[in-house]
């Protein structure tokens, strides 16, 4: 095969020499710009490489195409290596333009491109093949990984040329790896390392692995690894009612966070079983009070625990009375809000501050003086208003402004009188008031 290559281009060359000399012969015409050009070019592996010779006068003198390895790839428009890749797209006079089709690693090098003028001129194109990176590999991935792991990841990807660039990222976040680049026989293997000191943060996180490389225009290769991690849990109680009071209906909610998900949780009031299973509800991660009774006070404690260990929040209830008579629809709410969530931990759930000011006991019982008190001091404030109005009135002539501030002050009175009856002892309100008055 080789011996038989080499003697048909031997034939053609000899061809060649004869053919020009025959055509030149007699012409005394000098050849200047009868030379062949040519370009360079850069094909990716797998892609076609289109190999033009041109000239730009020519006396029919034949083009030649010759490979790397000096074998004739086309004289003129004949094929002269049997190749089935290699194809011809267009032979004239003034060209020679031949297709290298799926093209690989091995047909990089300089092609030559021949005028068989006297002497022979040649043109020498470099042919560049890039190497297409594979699809990158995530390793040394530990599924799951323990909270305070040490792991290195390690992304590699093979068969680039030039060698590619990899790139990491966390959850879409870029961050810097480690690079490394070994060259295997014309192509490049590429790895770059992580080091991650894995925590509870890194549990669900998604480290992708990108290649950059020119060979990659349209379809980027990347890899993605979900790390999972395991860790201890994490517990918190939240309450339902700031100031829980007998008869409410009161909810304990542990909230556990964890992997393995700890489940079920474990409720336990002073270090022992829950003593009332009909009015302590427990349900899911949930204890529910139906209604509240004093005997309840006590320091309930909710555990989880899952492979890596164990963990508990604590809450101290506090069951304060219920008022006996009902106080004045003005009395501002006994409690906040119900709907407060506030996440109070441990032993710090009933901390008397919150509570201490607010006492549900002093209310009830002194409910009813409160109200005939307040009712005289109303009736001597209407009147003294009503003097003022008259006043106001009177002096209204000499100035407008006054009118409406008096005016103002006898909308407000009524609710703000209710305040300080409600609020006895308040000395700066009842000092406010009467500045507000004078
Ligand atoms: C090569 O030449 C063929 C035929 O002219 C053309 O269809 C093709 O697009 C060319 N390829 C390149 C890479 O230039
Ligand atoms: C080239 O050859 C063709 C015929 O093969 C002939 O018609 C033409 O005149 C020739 N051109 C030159 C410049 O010799
Ligand atoms: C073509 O490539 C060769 C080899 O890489 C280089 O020496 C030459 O300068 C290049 N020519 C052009 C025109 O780029
Ligand atoms: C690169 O070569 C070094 C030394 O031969 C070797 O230790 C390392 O594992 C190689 N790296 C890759 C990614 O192949
Ligand atoms: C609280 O519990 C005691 C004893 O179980 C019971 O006698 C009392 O009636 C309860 N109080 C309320 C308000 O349910
Ligand atoms: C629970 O706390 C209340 C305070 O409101 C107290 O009066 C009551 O005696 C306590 N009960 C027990 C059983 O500790």
């Amino acid at each position: 095969m080789m011996v038989k290559t080499r003697l048909i281009f031997t034939l053609y060359t000899v061809y060649g020499i004869l053919f020009k000399a025959m055509a030149t012969k007699g012409k005394a015409r000098g050849a200047s710009g009868q030379y062949p050009l040519v370009q360079n070019l850069t094909v990716t592996e797998g892609g076609t490489a289109n190999l033009t010779c041109r000239v730009e006068y020519n006396d029919n003198t034949s083009l030649q195409w010759s490979n790397p390895a000096q074998q004739t790839l086309f004289f003129g428009d004949k094929k002269a290596l049997r190749d089935n890749r290699i194809e011809l797209v267009h032979a004239s006079w003034s060209e020679l333009t031949i297709s290298i089709n799926d093209v690989t690693l091995s047909d990089e090098g300089m092609y030559t491109c021949s005028l068989f003028t006297m002497p022979v001129r040649t043109a020498k194109a470099y042919l560049t093949v890039l190497g297409v990176p594979e699809k990158p590999q995530i390793n040394g991935l530990l599924n799951p990984a323990l909270e305070g792991d040490h792991i290195t990841l390690t992304c590699i990807t093979q068969g680039s040329k030039p060698a590619a660039d990899l790139r990491w990222f966390r959850n879409e976040k870029e961050i810097k790896g480690a690079k490394e680049v070994n060259a295997s026989g014309k192509t490049f293997t590429v790895q770059s390392s992580l080091q991650l000191h894995v925590d509870r943060n890194d549990d669900g996180v998604a480290y992708t692995c990108k290649v950059d490389h020119v060979a990659l225009t349209a379809k980027p290769q990347q890899a993605t690894e979900v790390l999972e991690v395991h860790y201890a849990p994490q517990v918190e109680i939240i309450h339902s009612l700031a100031v829980p009071q007998e008869g409410q209906f009161l909810k304990l909610e542990c909230v556990s966070k964890g992997n393995p998900l700890p489940d079920p949780v474990i409720w336990t009031k002073d270090g022992g079983e829950l003593p009332d299973l009909d009015r302590m509800i427990v349900e899911g991660r949930e204890l529910t009070f139906t209604s509240l009774n004093k005997t309840d006070n006590g320091t309930y404690r909710c555990e989880a625990s899952n492979l890596l260990g164990t963990n508990s929040a604590e809450y101290v209830l506090f069951v304060y009375d219920t008022p006996t008579t009902l106080p004045p629809s003005t009395t501002p709410p006994l409690h906040p809000n119900p709907a407060d969530h506030t996440v109070l931990l441990g032993t710090h759930a009933s901390d008397p501050a919150l509570t201490g000011d607010r006492d549900p006991n002093a209310v009830g019982q002194h409910g009813t003086d409160h109200a005939l008190i307040g009712g005289v001091v109303a009736v001597v404030v209407f009147v003294t208003l009503c003097l003022i109005i008259v006043l106001g009135r009177y002096l209204a002539r000499h100035k407008g402004t006054y009118l409406t501030n008096e005016a103002k002050g006898a909308d407000d009175a009524p609710d703000a009188d209710t305040a300080i009856i409600n609020a006895e002892g308040n000395h700066a309100h009842t000092e406010e008031k009467k500045e507000y008055f004078i």
